[in-house]
């Protein structure tokens, strides 16, 4: 295998105010950190921090090649339309199928195309001669055509790690076909669900009226494959997390602190497509029909800030801390409020602490590409390092539901339905809860970030334009 080049709006790590190389957090970030890829490679991305905010940037620079990184460096203005603007406000709630919380600006454009180019030159300077690049996600689906004009000898795959949606969402964008031509510059582009790549094919259809073959389609004189290779979790990372001192730490204090108390666990990065309104909705509900519980009960969500420069996300936080505060008002006594809400990011090890814990882990997202989430606490649960038996309650709209069929799986839009699954869960025996942690744990095995990364990068190393005759398609 050629030397690869990874290619992400965020880097997997940052330079903290101390000036030191820390790793930033986020299911990309962990689910390649854990993904053991082979040889060496470049990692090209975003580094938190943007130009006017960077004190000397040959030494910035400096830092982060050190270990194998390459940034590219955006300023405010650029960085705004691009990332709050275009990618966050316009593409992500259209692919998360919520149309009307979508805004539209043709300026935010202007600068996703600025930066998306920006990215193309840089990785174009960067990458080895008939090297491999892989780009990944939706800030980034004008690269692969971009880079394709400038490096025609690069092989060029790309993931989308949030659901592609029905061509009906898709049509309703200003810039469709640009963004569809963007991502036929690959020579493999890949989903996490069969669903998500019944989709994209049928807007190649609907909006450009290309049809793909078995094996993908021809675009010009190349064949662009397209595949689904569904992400997994950082499983390494977190078999290590619960060896630490750190983990044995936090399992003691926070088992402590529980005092014989139920722990139902979510986390999330605060995000409306997570449902985290609808979940404290099902938690007032859970907390009137059995008062007997309001005592014994301990809903902890760890929600991570995310994204805070979009208005959506503070009016969200707003929303829910609010939420929160009443039902504890209504619902908690003294010394005990039964909804805790983490504002803030954990380490590896104090999450892989909660999860070990968890008698319940609620993920209702709306919608989610995957949810790693969902994965990492079924693998957390081993008794060699003391965890509890547990029981997961999944949306039907995650990603990861079409593998978890041991959780329980509910529509996080049907309240009683996810009450009656909290109930279920918290009456469910130990021996039942194992026989289904251990079910999900063997495919997760087999599954994990690892074997993802090499599946894509398989077919990636594999793919290529067979010989054919162009009048024929
Ligand atoms: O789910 C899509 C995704 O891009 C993940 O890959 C990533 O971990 C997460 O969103 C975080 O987003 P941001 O970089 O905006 O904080």
């Amino acid at each position: 295998m050629s030397h690869l080049t990874l290619v992400s709006n965020r880097l997997p790590i940052r330079i903290n105010e101390e000036g030191e190389v820390e790793r930033t957090t986020g299911g990309l970030a962990s689910a390649l950190a854990g993904a053991g890829i082979p040889g060496s490679f470049t990692w090209i991305g975003w580094g938190g921090v943007n130009e006017e905010d960077i004190e000397d940037r040959e030494d910035y620079e400096k830092k982060l090649k050190a270990v194998g990184v390459k940034p590219v460096i955006l300023e405010t203005d650029e960085f705004d339309a691009y990332y709050e603007g275009y990618s966050n406000s316009t593409l992500w709630p259209m692919l998360h199928y919520m149309k009307d919380r979508a805004r539209f600006d043709p300026e935010w454009m202007e600068g996703y195309r600025g930066v998306n180019q920006k990215f193309a030159e840089v990785v174009a300077k960067e990458a080895d001669q008939d090297g491999e690049v892989w780009i990944h996600d939706y800030h980034l689906m004008l690269v692969p055509k971009m880079l394709r004009k400038l490096r025609p000898d690069l092989k060029i795959g790309f993931f989308l790690h949030t659901p592609w949606p029905s061509s009906e969402i898709i049509r309703a964008l200003p810039e469709r076909n640009e963004i569809l031509e963007g991502l036929l510059g690959c020579d493999v582009i890949g989903f996490h669900t069969y669903n998500y790549l019944r989709h994209f094919r049928s807007c190649l259809l609907r909006i450009l009226g290309i049809e793909g073959e078995s094996e993908g389609l021809w675009h010009g004189d190349r064949m662009v494959r397209m595949g689904v290779y569904p992400i997994g979790h950082n499983s390494i990372g977190f078999q290590e997390a619960m060896q630490s001192d750190t983990y044995r730490e936090a399992l003691a204090l926070h088992k402590k602190r529980l005092d014989g108390g139920k722990l139902i666990l979510s986390v999330e990065r605060l995000d409306y497509t997570k449902g985290v309104p609808e979940k404290l909705d099902a938690i007032r509900e859970f907390l009137k029909k059995n008062p007997e519980q309001r005592s014994q009960v301990n809903f902890v969500i760890i929600a991570v800030p995310s994204r805070v420069g979009v208005e959506e996300y503070n009016l969200l936080a707003e929303t829910v801390q609010r939420e929160v505060g009443a039902i504890n008002g209504d619902y908690g006594e003294v010394g005990h409020s039964p909804v805790q809400f983490l504002h803030r990011g954990f380490p590896m090890e104090e999450l892989a602490a909660f999860y070990a814990l968890a008698e319940v882990c609620m993920v209702t997202p709306i919608i989610d590409g995957m949810n790693l989430v969902a994965k990492e606490y079924i693998d957390c649960k081993r008794k060699k390092y003391d965890a509890r038996a547990g029981v997961l309650i999944l949306s039907e709209f995650a990603g990861a539901a079409q593998e978890m069929s041991h959780s329980l799986l509910i529509n996080p839009h049907d309240t009683q339905g996810v009450v009656k699954a909290m109930e279920q869960a918290l009456a469910m025996s130990e021996d039942e809860m194992w026989s289904r942690v251990r079910a999900m744990q063997d495919r997760l095995a087999r599954n994990d970030a690892g074997a993802w990364a090499r599946h894509f990068l398989g077919d990636l190393d594999a793919s290529g334009t067979p010989e054919h005759d162009p009048a024929a398609h």
